[in-house]
Protein backbone atom coordinates (compact mmCIF):
# COMPACT_ATOMS: atom_id res chain seq x y z
CA UNK A 1 0.00 0.00 0.00
CA UNK A 2 2.97 2.11 0.97
CA UNK A 3 5.04 2.06 -1.69
CA UNK A 4 2.26 1.78 -4.16
CA UNK A 5 1.09 5.21 -2.46
CA UNK A 6 4.78 6.58 -2.29
CA UNK A 7 4.98 5.83 -6.76
CA UNK A 8 1.64 8.01 -7.52
CA UNK A 9 2.39 11.31 -8.14
CA UNK A 10 -0.43 13.33 -6.48
CA UNK A 11 -2.00 15.57 -8.12
CA UNK A 12 -0.65 17.61 -4.45
CA UNK A 13 2.74 17.16 -6.13
CA UNK A 14 2.44 18.41 -9.28
CA UNK A 15 0.60 21.62 -7.89
CA UNK A 16 1.86 24.78 -9.06
CA UNK A 17 2.79 26.41 -5.77
CA UNK A 18 3.04 30.25 -7.13
CA UNK A 19 0.26 31.60 -5.56
CA UNK A 20 -1.52 34.93 -5.10
CA UNK A 21 -1.00 36.65 -2.08
CA UNK A 22 -2.83 39.72 -3.16
CA UNK A 23 -4.09 41.69 0.23
CA UNK A 24 -1.69 39.77 2.49
CA UNK A 25 0.31 43.07 4.18
CA UNK A 26 3.95 41.52 4.42
CA UNK A 27 4.44 44.02 7.52
CA UNK A 28 1.28 41.90 9.57
CA UNK A 29 2.06 38.53 8.37
CA UNK A 30 1.71 36.40 11.99
CA UNK A 31 5.55 35.28 13.09
CA UNK A 32 3.80 31.80 14.42
CA UNK A 33 0.93 29.76 12.97
CA UNK A 34 -0.27 26.44 14.28
CA UNK A 35 -2.30 23.66 12.49
CA UNK A 36 -4.84 21.32 14.11
CA UNK A 37 -4.73 19.35 10.83
CA UNK A 38 -7.71 17.44 11.31
CA UNK A 39 -9.99 15.27 8.43
CA UNK A 40 -7.81 13.35 6.51
CA UNK A 41 -10.10 10.16 7.46
CA UNK A 42 -13.59 11.80 6.87
CA UNK A 43 -11.36 13.38 2.84
CA UNK A 44 -10.69 9.40 2.17
CA UNK A 45 -13.87 8.23 2.76
CA UNK A 46 -15.45 10.60 0.47
CA UNK A 47 -13.65 9.17 -2.19
CA UNK A 48 -13.78 5.49 -0.51
CA UNK A 49 -10.29 4.78 0.24
CA UNK A 50 -8.98 3.84 3.65
CA UNK A 51 -8.71 6.49 6.37
CA UNK A 52 -4.85 5.50 5.74
CA UNK A 53 -4.62 7.17 2.14
CA UNK A 54 -6.11 10.52 4.29
CA UNK A 55 -2.99 10.36 6.17
CA UNK A 56 -0.47 9.72 2.83
CA UNK A 57 -2.86 12.93 1.52
CA UNK A 58 -2.52 14.72 4.64
CA UNK A 59 1.49 14.77 4.69
CA UNK A 60 1.68 15.60 0.91
CA UNK A 61 -0.11 18.78 1.94
CA UNK A 62 1.64 19.22 4.76
CA UNK A 63 4.94 20.13 2.62
CA UNK A 64 3.44 22.28 0.37
CA UNK A 65 2.42 24.31 3.23
CA UNK A 66 5.39 24.59 4.53
CA UNK A 67 6.76 25.82 1.59
CA UNK A 68 3.70 28.16 0.93
CA UNK A 69 4.50 29.30 5.21
CA UNK A 70 8.11 30.14 4.27
CA UNK A 71 7.63 32.02 1.26
CA UNK A 72 5.00 34.40 3.07
CA UNK A 73 7.53 34.80 5.60
CA UNK A 74 6.14 32.85 8.84
CA UNK A 75 9.02 32.50 11.24
CA UNK A 76 6.86 29.09 12.68
CA UNK A 77 4.66 26.72 11.87
CA UNK A 78 3.49 24.60 14.29
CA UNK A 79 1.20 20.86 13.15
CA UNK A 80 -0.56 18.62 14.95
CA UNK A 81 0.78 15.61 13.76
CA UNK A 82 -0.77 12.51 16.99
CA UNK A 83 -2.21 13.35 19.91
CA UNK A 84 -1.69 11.51 22.82
CA UNK A 85 -5.21 10.48 22.26
CA UNK A 86 -5.20 9.10 19.14
CA UNK A 87 -3.60 5.86 20.20
CA UNK A 88 -7.34 5.18 20.96
CA UNK A 89 -7.30 4.41 17.48
CA UNK A 90 -7.11 0.99 15.28
CA UNK A 91 -3.51 -0.41 15.47
CA UNK A 92 -3.37 -0.76 12.10
CA UNK A 93 -4.31 3.17 11.57
CA UNK A 94 -1.96 4.16 14.27
CA UNK A 95 1.27 1.80 12.74
CA UNK A 96 0.29 3.51 9.40
CA UNK A 97 0.75 7.02 10.80
CA UNK A 98 3.99 5.72 12.50
CA UNK A 99 5.29 4.81 9.22
CA UNK A 100 3.77 7.98 7.58
CA UNK A 101 6.14 10.20 9.57
CA UNK A 102 9.28 7.51 9.68
CA UNK A 103 8.85 8.00 6.11
CA UNK A 104 8.34 11.65 5.94
CA UNK A 105 11.53 12.17 8.34
CA UNK A 106 13.21 10.62 6.21
CA UNK A 107 12.68 11.29 3.00
CA UNK A 108 12.00 15.69 3.55
CA UNK A 109 15.61 16.03 5.31
CA UNK A 110 16.96 16.96 1.88
CA UNK A 111 14.24 19.17 0.73
CA UNK A 112 14.39 21.02 4.83
CA UNK A 113 18.44 21.57 4.21
CA UNK A 114 17.78 22.91 0.62
CA UNK A 115 14.37 25.33 1.57
CA UNK A 116 16.02 25.77 5.59
CA UNK A 117 13.69 24.38 7.54
CA UNK A 118 14.63 23.51 10.98
CA UNK A 119 13.00 20.63 12.42
CA UNK A 120 11.71 20.98 16.11
CA UNK A 121 9.72 19.14 17.88
CA UNK A 122 6.83 18.92 20.88
CA UNK A 123 4.99 15.96 22.57
CA UNK A 124 6.07 12.51 24.67
CA UNK A 125 9.00 10.62 23.54
CA UNK A 126 7.41 7.38 25.45
CA UNK A 127 5.02 5.59 23.79
CA UNK A 128 6.42 6.31 20.32
CA UNK A 129 8.35 3.75 18.65
CA UNK A 130 12.28 3.70 18.65
CA UNK A 131 12.73 4.28 14.92
CA UNK A 132 10.54 7.14 14.85
CA UNK A 133 12.24 8.32 18.03
CA UNK A 134 15.80 7.69 15.82
CA UNK A 135 14.33 9.60 12.35
CA UNK A 136 13.33 12.38 15.11
CA UNK A 137 16.60 13.04 16.12
CA UNK A 138 18.27 12.41 12.64
CA UNK A 139 15.88 15.10 11.53
CA UNK A 140 17.11 17.23 14.73
CA UNK A 141 20.55 17.17 14.68
CA UNK A 142 20.69 17.51 10.53
CA UNK A 143 18.21 20.29 10.14
CA UNK A 144 19.98 22.51 13.26
CA UNK A 145 21.62 24.97 11.97
CA UNK A 146 19.04 26.25 9.07
CA UNK A 147 18.23 29.53 10.47
CA UNK A 148 14.66 29.58 7.85
CA UNK A 149 11.42 28.68 8.61
CA UNK A 150 10.88 26.68 12.17
CA UNK A 151 8.79 23.29 11.39
CA UNK A 152 7.47 22.62 15.25
CA UNK A 153 5.42 19.33 14.60
CA UNK A 154 3.27 17.65 17.41
CA UNK A 155 3.78 13.83 17.83
CA UNK A 156 2.19 12.14 20.25
CA UNK A 157 1.37 15.61 22.24
CA UNK A 158 -1.42 16.08 24.62
CA UNK A 159 -1.23 20.22 25.93
CA UNK A 160 -2.45 18.46 29.45
CA UNK A 161 0.04 16.36 29.58
CA UNK A 162 2.90 18.98 28.45
CA UNK A 163 2.10 21.43 31.23
CA UNK A 164 1.85 18.54 33.52
CA UNK A 165 5.08 17.37 32.32
CA UNK A 166 6.47 21.53 33.08
CA UNK A 167 4.72 21.70 36.57
CA UNK A 168 6.68 18.34 37.48
CA UNK A 169 9.81 19.26 36.02
CA UNK A 170 9.46 23.09 37.81
CA UNK A 171 8.47 20.85 41.34
CA UNK A 172 11.78 18.81 40.76
CA UNK A 173 14.30 22.02 40.40
CA UNK A 174 12.36 23.65 43.24
CA UNK A 175 12.96 20.83 45.24
CA UNK A 176 16.71 20.70 44.09
CA UNK A 177 17.37 24.41 44.92
CA UNK A 178 17.82 25.19 41.38
CA UNK A 179 14.59 27.68 41.80
CA UNK A 180 12.49 29.34 44.10
CA UNK A 181 8.78 29.40 44.58
CA UNK A 182 9.05 33.28 44.18
CA UNK A 183 11.30 33.16 40.74
CA UNK A 184 8.03 30.87 39.03
CA UNK A 185 6.79 33.72 36.59
CA UNK A 186 5.23 33.36 33.73
CA UNK A 187 8.75 33.54 31.37
CA UNK A 188 10.36 30.96 33.79
CA UNK A 189 7.45 28.36 33.44
CA UNK A 190 7.27 28.65 29.74
CA UNK A 191 10.69 27.37 29.69
CA UNK A 192 9.60 24.17 30.76
CA UNK A 193 7.11 24.11 28.01
CA UNK A 194 7.79 22.32 24.94
CA UNK A 195 8.06 25.65 23.39
CA UNK A 196 10.73 26.67 24.64
CA UNK A 197 12.43 29.76 23.18
CA UNK A 198 9.46 29.87 20.63
CA UNK A 199 6.42 33.22 20.59
CA UNK A 200 2.77 31.85 21.17
CA UNK A 201 0.94 31.13 18.33
CA UNK A 202 -0.39 34.39 16.43
CA UNK A 203 -2.56 32.68 14.50
CA UNK A 204 -4.36 28.77 15.42
CA UNK A 205 -5.97 27.40 11.77
CA UNK A 206 -8.37 24.15 12.42
CA UNK A 207 -9.43 22.05 9.24
CA UNK A 208 -12.03 19.26 9.17
CA UNK A 209 -15.09 21.93 10.73
CA UNK A 210 -14.57 21.08 14.64
CA UNK A 211 -14.86 24.02 16.57
CA UNK A 212 -12.26 22.28 19.29
CA UNK A 213 -8.68 22.61 20.37
CA UNK A 214 -8.30 18.88 21.04
CA UNK A 215 -5.87 19.65 23.37
CA UNK A 216 -3.35 21.27 21.41
CA UNK A 217 -1.22 23.73 22.84
CA UNK A 218 -3.84 24.44 26.04
CA UNK A 219 -0.78 27.37 27.39
CA UNK A 220 0.19 29.09 24.22
CA UNK A 221 -2.69 29.55 22.12
CA UNK A 222 -4.27 32.04 25.27
CA UNK A 223 -4.80 34.86 23.00
CA UNK A 224 -3.98 33.17 19.11
CA UNK A 225 -6.46 34.34 16.58
CA UNK A 226 -8.53 30.70 15.95
CA UNK A 227 -9.31 30.09 12.19
CA UNK A 228 -12.05 27.58 10.97
CA UNK A 229 -12.50 26.05 7.92
CA UNK A 230 -14.92 23.16 6.90
CA UNK A 231 -12.06 21.86 4.31
CA UNK A 232 -10.61 18.44 5.06
CA UNK A 233 -6.35 18.69 5.64
CA UNK A 234 -6.15 17.28 2.41
CA UNK A 235 -7.52 19.79 0.42
CA UNK A 236 -6.39 23.04 2.52
CA UNK A 237 -4.52 24.44 -0.35
CA UNK A 238 -2.10 27.24 -0.18
CA UNK A 239 -4.99 29.82 -1.63
CA UNK A 240 -7.14 28.56 1.68
CA UNK A 241 -3.99 29.21 3.74
CA UNK A 242 -3.94 33.09 2.53
CA UNK A 243 -7.53 33.53 2.94
CA UNK A 244 -6.81 32.43 6.20
CA UNK A 245 -3.70 34.98 6.74
CA UNK A 246 -5.63 37.59 5.08
CA UNK A 247 -8.99 37.42 7.45
CA UNK A 248 -6.36 37.62 10.12
CA UNK A 249 -5.01 40.31 9.08
CA UNK A 250 -8.83 42.07 9.55
CA UNK A 251 -8.63 40.87 12.98
CA UNK A 252 -8.64 43.46 16.03
CA UNK A 253 -5.76 41.45 18.66
CA UNK A 254 -6.60 43.59 21.67
CA UNK A 255 -5.23 41.15 24.29
CA UNK A 256 -7.68 42.49 27.11
CA UNK A 257 -6.88 46.24 26.02
CA UNK A 258 -8.82 48.50 23.79
CA UNK A 259 -9.54 48.40 20.38
CA UNK A 260 -6.99 51.00 18.80
CA UNK A 261 -9.82 53.59 17.48
CA UNK A 262 -11.46 53.79 20.28
C1 LIG B 1 -6.23 14.18 11.40
O1 LIG B 1 -7.20 13.57 10.63
C2 LIG B 1 -4.97 13.36 11.51
C3 LIG B 1 -4.78 12.70 12.81
C4 LIG B 1 -5.54 12.85 13.86
C5 LIG B 1 -3.65 11.80 12.92
P1 LIG B 1 -8.18 12.48 11.22
O2 LIG B 1 -7.54 11.15 11.11
O3 LIG B 1 -8.62 12.86 12.58
O4 LIG B 1 -9.39 12.57 10.21
P2 LIG B 1 -10.92 12.63 10.59
O5 LIG B 1 -11.08 13.80 11.51
O6 LIG B 1 -11.28 11.35 11.23
O7 LIG B 1 -11.60 12.86 9.28
C1 LIG C 1 -6.72 16.38 16.47
O1 LIG C 1 -7.57 15.67 15.65
C2 LIG C 1 -5.36 15.73 16.47
C3 LIG C 1 -4.59 15.91 15.25
C4 LIG C 1 -4.93 16.63 14.22
C5 LIG C 1 -3.33 15.19 15.23
P1 LIG C 1 -8.50 14.52 16.23
O2 LIG C 1 -9.31 14.01 15.09
O3 LIG C 1 -7.69 13.53 16.97
O4 LIG C 1 -9.39 15.31 17.27
P2 LIG C 1 -10.89 15.07 17.72
O5 LIG C 1 -11.03 13.61 18.02
O6 LIG C 1 -11.74 15.48 16.57
O7 LIG C 1 -11.07 15.96 18.89
MG1 LIG D 1 -10.10 14.02 13.30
Amino acid sequence: MFDEMLKTRTALENNDLTVSIEGIDPECVPQHVAVIMDGNGRWAKERHKPRTYGHYAGAERLKEIVRTADGLGIKILSAYAFSTENWKRPITEVSFIMKLLDIYLTNEIENFNQNNVRVRFMGKREGLPAKVLEKMDNALEKTKSNHGIILNLAINYGGQTEILHAVKKVALDVKAGLLSIEEIDFTVFEAYLDTKDLPPPDLLIRTGGDFRVSNFMLWQIAYSEIWNTAAFWPDFSSELFIKALQDYQKRDRRVGGLNKKI
